[in-house]
């Protein structure tokens, strides 16, 4: 397969890998929820790279749909390129805004989403799905791009928005009136689409002229170009006329065929019985639903002014011009939601922005019943003002909105996380900067266990640093290499763990015992600094 050459990508082609793993920490005050998760519906705050990274042990193979929107790198944008990627040329790019006269521009776009790529398809569940958001700046490189990552054999779609509702009449040389959205399935033959539902004006096709027992129904042609052997007959109409397919087509069914369909009523001849037949379809009997198109009218899923409208009507922006300008309807990624989802989802995005989303999957919740949930990242100032802003008003109600259930709020809840520094393993290993008991036990807790970490639980004459749904934990540590060298979960240390039937995960350099023992006294034992980044469910099998 060929692949794309830019700038910088030998620099980059790894280095979601070499991303440290941060911390996530809560902040409560800015989030919904009475207590913080990581398995509620999340606000992330943060560069998405370092983000995405974070997230990795609780999420990884969870995701059943990513939608993002990055940057459509138009050079009017003002994003900057900042991955810290150690390279002469790298750090020469880093800080500076990517505009028109930047020859460099595709190369930076390129380095900046081919890592975030990689660690989103790590993310996805097996039949799960990605759908981006480009238009023609950058649609043909991302193409590329995500061949690289996902494999063009899981290439589904590329779907066409028609996101404007009147030509651009000033345009140089054409409107552009659409955006495309890329869909890769993370494995083909495993990501199933769910039909949609079928629109009003599509029923109202089907009548019932003559009061058919079988009720409404609507008929399709019998003859076809597709050549068919045995589609060559001639067929008499009750009237007595003779009907032959025109020149060069040919009937979809064999004589036989045919007159089995004439006996069971399923064959129209027109209203007087003297036309060229035709094939009943049932409103009864057609799936129950139609399969996603690639052309998605603003008629049906909303065009960039009604986004801003809707957006206006949750955030009060003073006027319409500083509405932040790239959002999406929701419609459209309901749209989204609706082919790739199920109640249960959990769907990510990346470059929120100002939490369409979110917005959206709380809205299809309420719509279905649904309790799908959102991870949402954001690296922009406005992610507490506007994206997590919205998400509080929109749970909430708003009272001045026409949608009888926006206005009611859409109900739901959040946690709210902001990226810590970063914890790397070379640390523990060589003993410099060893991290702090508690700093230590709330990372390895979150890493573990994706819930919120209590400090003030911890009891370290015990080593106890807290308790999940599933586990007590145990963190066994000193911030001193030399007292490091000596710890190990021995079976002194084991007897004074509690007698209980809880799960015990036990976080240690080491262990002096066997699986028997560990097993009796139901301890899962994790080895520093090796296994902090194990997820619980891997634990768990
Ligand atoms: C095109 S906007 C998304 C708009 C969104 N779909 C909506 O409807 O509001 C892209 C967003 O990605 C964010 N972004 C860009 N680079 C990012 C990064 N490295 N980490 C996190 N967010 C990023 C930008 O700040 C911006 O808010």
């Amino acid at each position: 397969m060929p692949s794309l050459q830019f700038k910088g990508k030998v620099f980059v082609e790894n280095y979601h890998l070499a991303v440290p793993f941060h911390e996530l920490k809560p902040v409560r005050s800015k989030g919904m929820s009475k207590k913080a998760s990581l398995h509620d519906n999340l606000i992330v705050e943060g560069d998405n790279l370092a983000g995405l990274k974070a997230l990795l042990p609780t999420y990884h193979g969870k995701v059943k749909c990513i939608y993002i929107d990055p940057p459509y790198n138009t050079g009017n944008e003002s994003w900057a390129y900042n991955d810290n990627v150690n390279s002469p040329m790298m750090q020469d790019w880093l800080g500076k805004v990517v505009d028109r006269e930047d020859l460099t521009r595709h190369d930076k776009w390129c380095c900046m989403m081919l890592p975030r790529l990689k660690l989103l398809r790590e993310l996805l569940r097996d039949d799960g799905a990605i759908f981006v958001s480009i238009d023609d700046n950058e649609v043909h490189r991302l193409r590329c791009l995500m061949d690289e990552v996902f494999g063009e054999d899981n290439f589904v779609a590329t779907t066409i928005w028609q996101k404007i509702f009147s030509p651009k009449n000033t345009a140089k040389y054409f409107s552009e009136d659409h955006d495309f959205i890329l869909v890769y399935a993370r494995s083909i033959e495993k990501w199933i689409p769910n039909l949609l539902e079928r629109r009003e004006q599509a029923i109202k096709r089907y009548k019932n002229p003559g009061g058919d027992s079988r009720g409404k129904w609507s008929s399709s042609d019998l003859t076809a170009r597709n050549y068919y052997s045995q589609g060559t007959y001639e067929v008499v109409s009750p009237s007595g006329r003779k009907f032959k397919p025109s020149l060069g087509n040919y009937f979809r069914v064999s004589i036989e065929k045919f007159h089995e369909l004439d006996r069971d009523g399923r064959i129209w001849w027109g209203p007087n019985g003297d036309s060229m037949p035709r094939l009943k379809r049932y409103l009864s009997e057609v799936k129950s639903g139609v399969v996603p198109q690639t052309m998605w009218l603003h008629s049906d899923v909303g065009h960039t002014q009604d986004a801003k409208k809707e957006l206006l009507s949750v955030l009060n922006f003073g006027r319409s011009e500083d509405v932040f300008n790239t959002v999406k309807p929701t419609s459209l990624i309901k749209r989204i939601l609706q082919i790739a989802t199920d109640k249960d989802s959990i769907v990510l995005d990346s470059f929120a922005g100002s939490g369409t989303t979110a917005h959206a999957v709380l809205a299809l919740n309420k719509e279905d019943g649904g309790n799908r949930r959102f991870v949402l990242i954001e690296c922009e100032d406005y992610v507490d003002s506007l994206t997590a802003e919205r998400m509080r008003r929109v749970v909430k109600g708003i009272p001045s909105a026409k949608d009888e259930s926006l206005k009611a709020g859409l109900g739901g809840t959040f946690s709210y996380f902001k990226l810590g520094l970063p914890m790397r393993q070379e640390s523990l290993l060589d003993g410099s900067n060893l991290p702090s008991y508690e700093k230590l036990a709330g990372y390895v807790f979150f890493t573990a266990t994706g819930e919120e970490f209590e400090p003030e639980k911890i009891r370290k004459e015990t080593w106890f640093i807290g308790r999940s749904r599933l586990y007590d934990v145990f963190l066994i540590y000193e911030a001193d290499v030399e007292k490091l060298k000596n710890m190990a979960l021995t079976l002194d240390v084991a007897r004074t763990l509690p007698r209980d039937q809880r799960n015990k995960l036990v976080f240690a350099p080491t262990k002096y015992l066997d699986r028997e023992f560990l097993h009796r006294y139901r301890i899962a034992f994790q080895q520093l600094p090796f296994q902090i980044y194990e997820t619980i469910d891997k634990l768990a099998r």
